[in-house]
């Protein structure tokens, strides 16, 4: 029976994951169970930089962007021998169970840590690119599309006033979910994902035919995976084929902070508490998620051997719109 759980985040901060720790450790109080919190991810895991928590070591947090508990790429635990110590570490700690809040990478390690210490796991996806499978969204993610559509609507205003065509790079990694929906909501004229080959002759044409009927600005939504280079690269080759002078904004960490929205506040909360609660039920290598509304456990593996996939229609109606 498990009676005390770890919490860690681990992999790049998202804006609700300290929402998520406070779910995580108030739950766990509330069963009864103890928690220790791990700084600095699975770096810190390994070295042993962890605290008992209590209720009052989350209060006043849930507003806050960012981890409290800090948070790291680790390559040592990647090998067996850094996992060794990290288990060490539990152990000494007296802990049975652990929440990762972060994207796959965190669940891969997770994973072996399960599998090879018999450690009981259960996975948050926390992150703001929404590329994980098994929830319609990520930890984060609400937030950093309205940091970057505002943004987006401060550049479209300069643009405008300018008549000028504006690539702006957001992030999101190999997932182009950041790009789509901040591309709709933006109006931009044209959306490059990663998921979609770009057409750059149609790309241009868009731009050219766009600027000959009067529109006063453009707007290229870049997702910074796209296989065309990012923004500067394709905005020099658009340059190059059509004579037209552009400015590039890369919107980049400033999408990871700020206070956490009402979504991701309540997703984390919601996430957080079933994640503690799976791990008092006995469960083990699974990812908590929100499918249409509902908590739903999803086995880890199955996570990162899938591929979420991009809403095809979303991206026509942007390319109808966009007329
Ligand atoms: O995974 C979150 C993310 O912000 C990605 O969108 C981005 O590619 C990456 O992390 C940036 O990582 P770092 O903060 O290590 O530069």
């Amino acid at each position: 029976m498990i009676k005390k759980i770890g919490v860690l985040t681990s992999g790049g901060d998202a804006p609700g994951m300290n929402a998520c720790i406070r779910a995580v450790v108030r739950t766990a109080i509330y069963h009864d169970l103890a928690v220790v919190g791990i700084r600095r991810g699975y770096a810190g895991l390994i070295e042993g930089d962890m605290m008992e928590m209590d209720v009052s070591s989350v209060s006043n947090i849930i507003q806050r962007g960012g981890t409290i508990l800090k948070t790291a790429r680790s390559e040592e635990f990647k090998t067996p021998e850094g996992r060794a110590r990290a288990t060490k570490n539990l152990h000494q700690w007296g802990v049975d169970g652990l929440v990762t809040i972060g994207g796959d990478g965190t669940y891969r390690g997770a994973n072996c840590l399960s599998k090879e210490w018999d450690i009981a796991v259960v996975g948050v996806p926390g992150t703001i690119d929404n590329d994980i499978c098994g929830t319609d969204f990520t930890i984060g993610y609400d937030t950093a599309i309205n940091v970057a559509l505002d943004a987006v609507d401060r550049i479209r205003d300069t643009a405008a006033s300018h008549e000028r065509i504006f690539f702006i790079e957001v992030m999101g990694r190999d997932a182009g979910c950041i790009a789509l929906d901040v591309g709709v909501a933006g109006g931009a004229e044209v959306i490059l994902l990663p998921e979609i080959l770009t057409d750059v002759d149609k790309m241009c044409n868009t731009l050219t035919s766009g600027l000959a009927r009067g529109k006063s600005s453009s707007i290229v939504i870049v997702a910074e995976g796209d296989e065309t280079g990012g923004a500067y690269a394709i905005a020099e080759k658009v340059k190059e084929k059509t004579g037209l002078d552009y400015r590039v904004t890369i919107l980049g960490h400033i999408q990871r902070g700020g206070s956490p929205t009402v979504r991701d506040r309540v997703l984390a909360s919601k996430l957080g508490a079933a994640a503690a609660e799976a791990l008092r039920d006995g469960a083990s290598d699974i990812m908590a998620g929100e499918v249409s509304g509902k908590v739903e456990f999803t086995q880890l593996e199955s996570i990162w051997t899938g591929r979420k996939e991009v809403d095809m229609n979303l991206w026509r109606l942007a390319e109808m719109l966009a007329i």
